[in-house]
């Protein structure tokens, strides 16, 4: 009887432990993966940027840039008041043809427009433009205003 009466206490804290480590697990691993990378297929994601690295569509880059993306992700791309930097490690470190994905497609409910309009080698070289610019450390992102 007291072993019981000892036991079930215990039983009940590991059990709030464990729940509160999944729950936190389930929080940090939605912070840290944009929704959208889970969306993209395998055949998508392995496409190679022909222009990657090439100084030249790196300039075309961030002139279609200028043109189309910084009225939202900011002249320096680090994002404004609530659209995302696009020098997270989590962007810099996706692949071009994950970027290349949701730049065909979008992300509308989101509020991330498709641009699909825009023909295929200039959205590659947006992308090499975007490489270019390299991580920021998060503390100098702007804060999303809540
Ligand atoms: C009308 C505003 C708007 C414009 C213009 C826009 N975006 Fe976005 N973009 C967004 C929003 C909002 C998101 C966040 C979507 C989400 O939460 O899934 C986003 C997300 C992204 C992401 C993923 C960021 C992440 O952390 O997951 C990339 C990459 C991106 N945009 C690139 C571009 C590029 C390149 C252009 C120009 C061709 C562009 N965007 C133009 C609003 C915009």
């Amino acid at each position: 009887m007291r072993a019981a009466r000892l036991l079930f206490p215990t039983s009940t804290f590991w059990a709030w432990i464990s729940c509160a480590l999944i729950f936190s697990a389930m929080a940090v691993g939605a912070a840290d993966y944009p929704a959208w990378l889970r969306h993209v297929p395998d055949a998508d994601r392995k496409r190679t940027n022909p222009y990657a690295g090439q100084s030249d569509a790196v300039a075309a880059g961030s002139k279609l840039f200028a043109d189309h993306c910084t009225k939202c992700h900011g002249a320096d791309a680090l994002g404004s008041r609530k659209k995302p930097s696009l020098r997270t490690p989590e962007v810099q470190k996706a692949s071009d043809g994950e970027i290349f994905w949701l730049l065909r497609n979008g992300d509308l409910r989101h509020g991330m427009p498709s641009w699909s309009a825009i023909p295929e080698p200039s959205r590659w070289q947006i992308i090499a433009y975007v490489k270019s610019l390299g991580e920021v450390p998060a503390t100098t992102h702007q804060a999303p205003s809540k």
